[in-house]
C-alpha cells in the first residue's frame, strides 16, 4: 500500500516514536511464561503507526481528530474499585496488592474508527482508568503514585494473531475500518450470544455486557488475561433502541438506576503455551482451562454524566494499556506494538485538534 503524504503533525509524532518499539524483557527468574520477539517488530510498529494516523485523517468528524479505533464514546463515567477481602494469594501483586479501594474514570466505546449508528453492529470497547496506584510505572514521567489504564472490549481474543498479521490486516483495509469487523460474525457473535446480552445481533446496554483485556498482562512472575462482568442482578428491564445513539441513550438510562452500574473484575493465569499462549491473540483462553478468579469489584454509582463538559474530557483523555505498573506489563507482540502506537495517535489527535488538552485525572473531578 502506498501511505498517503502524511501532514505535519503526524509526521512529527512519528519521527518521534521513530525508535520507541519495545524490546522484550529478559526473563525474570522463575518466570513461568516466555515472551519471543519478532524480528520486525520495531519496522511493523512505524507501519502501524502510519497507518493509523492516515485512518485519523481519513475517518475526522469535521474538525475534530478522533482515535483511530473506538472513536465513538457512549460516555464516561465515575466510580470505586473495591480489591475482594478473599482474593487469592496469587493475585495479590500490582493494583491487586492494595488493600484500598482506588476511584475509577470509565469510558465507553464502539470499537470502529468512524462514527456510525448504534444500529449497526459493533464490538464495544471499555477503558478504565484507576486513580493513583503506588509503585514502579512504566509510563515515562510517571510518579510513583500514577494512574494505570486497563483497557477491554466485548470479545475474548481478536482475529489476528501477532503484530505482523495486524499490519497485513490493516493493509488490506486501507484505513477503512476496525480489523474486528472481519471475524464480527464467526468470533463474537455466538459468545456474546452465549452469555445472553446480546439482541437481534446487538449489544443494547453498555453497561450489560462482559469485556475482555484479550491480551495477556505479566502479575509478578505469572501471566493473566483480564475480564470484567456485570455483578449479578444487574440488568435492567431489556428496552431495545437501534437507533443513531441508542447506547447513550440506554448507558444515561442506566446511570439514572438508583443501584447505578457495577462490574466484577476478574483474572484467568497462564497455563501452558498450548491452552493460554502468550504471543497469539487469536486464541481465547478457555474458562475450563484457566478459570475467571475474582480480584475486586467495580461500583458506578447513579450519576449525570452525559453534560458537554464531562463529554469534552471524556474525548481528550487517553488510554493506554502501558500506563501501567512494570509488575503488570503488557506481553506479546500486538502488545509491544501498541506502546508507542497508542501514544503516538494520542499525540496526533491531540495535536491536530488546536493543542486541545490531554488530562491525566487525579479524582473524579472532571478537570
Ligand atoms: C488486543 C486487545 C485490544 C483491546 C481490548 C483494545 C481496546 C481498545 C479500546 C477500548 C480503546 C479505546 C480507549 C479509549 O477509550 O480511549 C482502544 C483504542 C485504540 N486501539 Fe485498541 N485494543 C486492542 C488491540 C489493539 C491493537 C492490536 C491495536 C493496534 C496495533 C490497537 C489500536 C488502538 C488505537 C490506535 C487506539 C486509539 C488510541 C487513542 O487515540 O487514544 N488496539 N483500544
Amino acid at each position: 500500500m502506498i501511505l498517503r503524504v502524511l501532514p505535519l503533525h503526524v509526521a512529527a509524532a512519528t519521527a518521534l516514536f521513530a525508535s520507541s518499539a519495545y524490546a522484550v524483557e529478559p526473563p525474570e527468574e522463575g518466570e513461568v511464561f516466555r515472551e519471543v520477539a519478532q524480528s520486525d517488530e520495531a519496522a511493523l510498529t512505524q507501519e502501524s503507526i502510519k497507518l493509523m494516523s492516515d485512518m485519523v485523517e481519513k475517518n475526522h468528524n469535521g474538525a475534530t481528530r478522533m482515535r483511530a479505533f473506538h472513536a465513538k464514546a457512549h460516555g464516561c463515567i465515575h466510580g470505586t474499585f473495591t480489591p475482594d477481602k478473599n482474593r487469592p494469594k496469587k493475585t495479590r501483586f500490582g493494583t491487586f496488592e492494595s488493600t484500598t479501594a482506588f476511584p475509577v474514570w470509565a469510558r465507553f466505546s464502539n470499537s470502529s474508527g468512524a462514527v456510525h449508528s448504534d444500529g449497526d453492529a459493533d464490538v464495544l470497547g471499555i477503558a478504565l482508568k484507576f486513580i493513583g496506584v503506588t509503585g514502579v510505572h512504566l509510563w515515562p514521567g510517571a510518579a510513583e503514585k500514577s494512574n494505570q489504564d486497563f483497557i477491554f472490549f466485548s470479545s475474548p481474543s481478536i482475529p489476528t494473531k501477532d503484530a505482523r498479521q495486524y499490519v497485513e490486516s490493516l493493509k488490506v483495509l486501507d484505513g477503512k475500518e476496525s480489523p474486528l469487523h472481519f471475524a464480527f460474525k464467526d468470533l463474537v457473535l455466538p459468545i456474546v450470544a452465549a452469555k445472553g446480552s446480546l439482541h437481534g445481533g446487538l449489544i443494547v446496554d453498555p453497561a450489560e455486557a462482559q469485556y475482555w483485556s484479550a491480551s495477556p498482562y505479566k502479575l509478578a512472575k505469572n501471566a493473566v488475561k483480564y475480564s470484567v462482568r456485570p455483578c449479578d442482578g444487574q440488568k435492567l428491564q431489556i428496552n431495545i433502541k437501534t437507533d443513531k445513539d441508542a447506547l447513550r441513550a440506554r448507558l444515561v438510562e442506566h446511570m439514572n438506576q438508583k443501584s447505578g452500574a457495577c462490574y466484577d473484575f476478574y483474572v484467568q493465569f497462564f497455563t501452558s503455551e498450548t491452552e493460554t499462549p502468550i504471543e497469539d491473540f487469536r486464541k481465547v483462553w478457555q474458562p475450563a482451562k484457566s478459570p475467571f478468579v475474582r480480584v475486586g469489584r467495580l461500583t458506578f454509582p447513579k450519576q449525570v454524566f452525559d453534560t458537554e463538559k464531562q463529554n469534552r474530557f471524556c474525548e481528550n483523555l487517553s488510554f493506554s494499556p502501558w500506563r501501567s505498573l512494570a509488575t503488570q506489563r503488557p506481553l506479546g507482540s500486538l502488545n509491544r506494538m501498541r506502546r508507542a502506537l497508542y501514544e503516538s495517535i494520542s499525540k496526533v489527535r491531540h495535536a491536530a485538534n488546536n493543542n486541545a488538552p490531554t488530562p491525566e485525572p487525579t479524582s473524579i473531578e472532571v478537570e
